[in-house]
């Protein structure tokens, strides 16, 4: 059973990767920390309850996270990607709200739980404001498992770089460059975790649970946005997704070991950058970088998990 503590902006995929986690059976969420970046605060802290209600888990505590960028700036949310609130033509009702608890019960959560795996899927805000307020957080973590970057594929809000990173590369360069332990799921491996209508269709046939009975909806305008951006795309790319997947099956894909930075300024911003030249190998790292992906067990591993 794996301990983990959830950084997450839902947003479409984010909110599936909520999905995926509730109905896995070796994956105990101790909390769910809710920030900006695809919605604001407010409105990815309400996803989260109503996902929590429809799961009937609304025991797990939501902790509410950052609301902008540590570069100061306000943040650009992404509508046409996610849907205004977030969840694509879903609006989750007036009367569920989660109990958001305050940022410090991050603390009291590491203390009570062995063993803890972070997995950030948004914007690095929340986790580099962790390790401000504490500098021990680190030691006190197993692993931690960040969606953001690009390794030797173009960028999906710039040609360099990748939305999590871009939205907050200060915080991301912290994160990257400062913490130990990292495994980092780029773009290059997230691209290619398509799921298509069918698939998602055949889950919602084989599912009764509450949680799948939105699932379709929530998948269909996401697939919509993305058959906008890239014609003739056959699904659509889970990205924080495959994050988990990839946790909770780390052979189904190979990674190399080497040092992140995150670029902070200028037309680079949010790109990320490692030595992957012959001898770079030698300087020891503990980030590992997935390169590759086995995508016949990534749907397998989906399609089992989500039709429990
Ligand atoms: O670049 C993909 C990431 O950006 C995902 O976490 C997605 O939710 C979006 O915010
Ligand atoms: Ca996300």
């Amino acid at each position: 059973m794996k301990n983990i503590l959830l950084f997450a902006d839902p947003g479409i995929d984010d909110s599936i990767a909520i999905m995926y986690a509730l109905l896995h059976p070796e994956i105990n969420i101790i909390g769910i920390v809710s920030g900006y970046g695809n919605v604001d605060k407010e409105q990815a802290t309400n996803n989260v309850a109503y996902l929590l209600h429809l799961a009937n888990q609304t025991n797990i505590p939501i902790i509410g996270g950052a609301t902008r960028s540590c570069t100061g700036e306000y943040p650009v949310y992404y509508p046409e990607i996610h849907g205004k609130e977030g969840l694509g033509p879903i609006r989750p009702p007036d009367t569920i709200k989660g109990e958001l608890l305050n940022f410090s019960e991050i603390f009291n959560l590491v203390e009570n739980f062995k063993d803890i795996v972070v997995v950030d899927v948004g914007r690095n805000t929340s986790l580099a404001v962790a390790f401000i307020l504490d500098d021990k957080f680190g030691e006190k973590i197993k692993e931690f498992h960040i969606m953001g970057g690009a390794f030797f594929v173009p960028g999906n809000v710039t040609k360099l770089a990748e939305a999590n990173f871009y939205g907050d590369p200060v915080a991301s360069n912290f994160v990257m460059t400062q913490v130990k332990n990292i495994t980092s799921v780029p773009l290059n491996v997230t691209n290619k975790a398509i799921i298509t209508k069918s698939q998602i269709q055949e889950i919602q046939n084989a599912s009764s649970s509450p949680l799948i009975k939105i699932l379709d909806k929530v998948y269909d305008y996401y697939l919509q946005a993305y058959q906008k951006l890239i014609p003739g795309i056959s699904g659509a790319p889970l990205h924080d997704v495959l994050t988990l997947s990839l946790l909770m099956n780390p052979d189904m894909g190979s990674y190399l070991k080497r040092d992140v930075d995150v670029q902070i300024f200028g037309e680079a911003r949010g790109e990320s950058i490692a030595d992957f030249r012959v001898g770079s190998e030698e300087k020891e790292s503990t980030t590992k970088i997935y390169l590759s992906l086995d995508y016949q067990a990534f749907i397998h591993d989906f399609m089992t998990i989500m039709s429990k």
